[in-house]
């Protein structure tokens, strides 16, 4: 699946923009800077496929990636920092959550967490949003290279604790990093199973 042809297709600013739904959707949610963008590009090993930076708030409208034939990858701005102008957050995270409870095609939501932060109020606002909205998701830690052994099993482990009680939730909990490629091959098998669902 991974192997073949990715490309950009479609920009979207606004809800009246999206893309007509093709195929099976899938998108990246998660707070600025949690490295959306650079999963996207370690999934298709393409390194300048979506855009990243070291500051925050560099994706700002939803951005659609054809995968294969029938897959679409959707990179999301981010949500919750305070870097970012205050109005220009707020306008994204009403965005996000419009289309995420919006969109039929839409097979789960990748929720990226930071695995040296872990859940912060604005990530557990968005599960809320999707338990309640019945939109399936699965939490996907990120920069899993800058922790140790010892605080990964914990931080895993506290988070599953935390999606027991969420009916939206997929249980596992995927440890990932675009630096050393670690978890991705996993992202990607979980990926082409929705596609088989
Ligand atoms: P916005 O579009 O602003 O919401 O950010 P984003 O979530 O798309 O993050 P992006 O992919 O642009 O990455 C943000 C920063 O995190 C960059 O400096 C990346 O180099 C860094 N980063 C991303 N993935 C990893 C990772 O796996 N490990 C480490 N150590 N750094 C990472
Ligand atoms: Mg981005």
């Amino acid at each position: 699946l991974f192997a073949g042809e990715a490309e950009f297709t479609a920009a979207a600013p606004a809800l009246g923009a999206l893309p007509p739904m093709e195929g099976v959707e899938i998108a990246f949610a998660g707070r600025s800077n949690v490295g959306k963008s650079s999963l996207v590009n370690a999934l298709t090993g393409r390194n300048t496929l979506a855009r990243t930076s070291h500051t925050p708030g560099r994706t700002q409208q939803l951005n659609f990636f054809r995968i294969g034939g029938r897959l679409m990858l959707v990179d999301m701005p981010g949500y919750g920092y305070a870097a970012v102008e205050k109005a220009k957050v707020e306008a994204w995270t009403q965005l996000i959550h419009a289309y995420l409870k919006g969109r039929s095609n839409l097979a789960r939501v990748y929720v990226l967490i930071d695995s040296r932060h872990g859940l912060k109020s604005i990530d557990t606002d968005l599960l809320d949003g999707l338990d309640k909205a019945a939109v399936s998701y699965q939490i996907v830690l990120t920069k899993g290279d800058a922790l140790k052994k010892s605080e990964i099993e914990r931080r895993i482990a506290g988070i599953q604790a935390a999606l027991a009680k969420r009916p939206a939730a997929y249980p596992e909990v995927l440890l990932t990093s675009s630096r050393d490629d670690r978890g991705v091959a996993e992202l990607r098998a979980s990926i082409a199973r929705l596609l088989q669902e």
